[in-house]
């Protein structure tokens, strides 16, 4: 175990799903969010639903884990084509387990059904970006045969501040 306050594994009864996010889910997945980064972002996510959430021509994929009907975990992604001369890649942009149901494969379900989404519409790769210091979805990432790209992200402080 590694210090994750853990339900007992999911048992074989347990009915672990992942399906496209629903409206009535949303209330789950911004509390799921505020206990990852402590901010209730309500607004924030009416809008990931209304850009995501909704028919997206396969393009753009909002999918939430289930336990037993109850979320559990999410992914968010979509389709870019042709940034910076790039073919159309399949962009990873938000992951979340319920830190109750972590260590038990939902990650990796997420995962692997938002490749299937992206494979589906003839996507080849799979993209992301994470916080340097962020080691667990950094090793996350690693153990699904995730490795480092050539794309360099750069950065520039702006606005009245700068
Ligand atoms: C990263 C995260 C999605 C993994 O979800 P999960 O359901 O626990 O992952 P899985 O059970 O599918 O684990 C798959 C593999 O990931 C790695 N992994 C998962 N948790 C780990 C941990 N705490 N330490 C090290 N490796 C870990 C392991 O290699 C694991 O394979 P194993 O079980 O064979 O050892 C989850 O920990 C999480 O939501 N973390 C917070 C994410 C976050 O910071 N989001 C904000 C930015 S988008």
């Amino acid at each position: 175990m590694r210090g994750n306050a853990r339900r007992a594994a999911p048992d074989r009864e347990t009915v672990v799903k992942v399906r496209p996010v629903r409206r009535a889910d949303l209330p789950a997945v911004i509390a799921l969010d505020a206990t990852v980064t402590g901010l209730h972002k309500a607004d924030y996510w009416q809008r990931i639903y209304r850009r995501y959430g909704q028919a997206g021509e396969g393009l753009r994929h909002f999918l939430v884990a289930t336990c037993d009907g109850e979320v559990a975990g999410f992914v968010i992604g979509e389709v870019r084509d042709w940034e910076f001369g790039s073919p159309p890649c399949g962009w990873l942009f938000a992951i979340d387990v319920d830190p109750r149901w972590r260590e038990h494969g939902l990650g990796a379900k997420l995962l692997a059904a938002l490749r299937e989404c992206f494979e589906h519409v003839g996507v080849d790769m799979l993209r992301t970006m994470l916080h340097v210091d962020n080691t667990l979805i950094l090793s996350f990432f690693r153990s699904q045969g995730m490795t480092a790209g050539k794309l360099l992200p750069l950065e520039l402080p702006i606005g009245p501040g700068a």
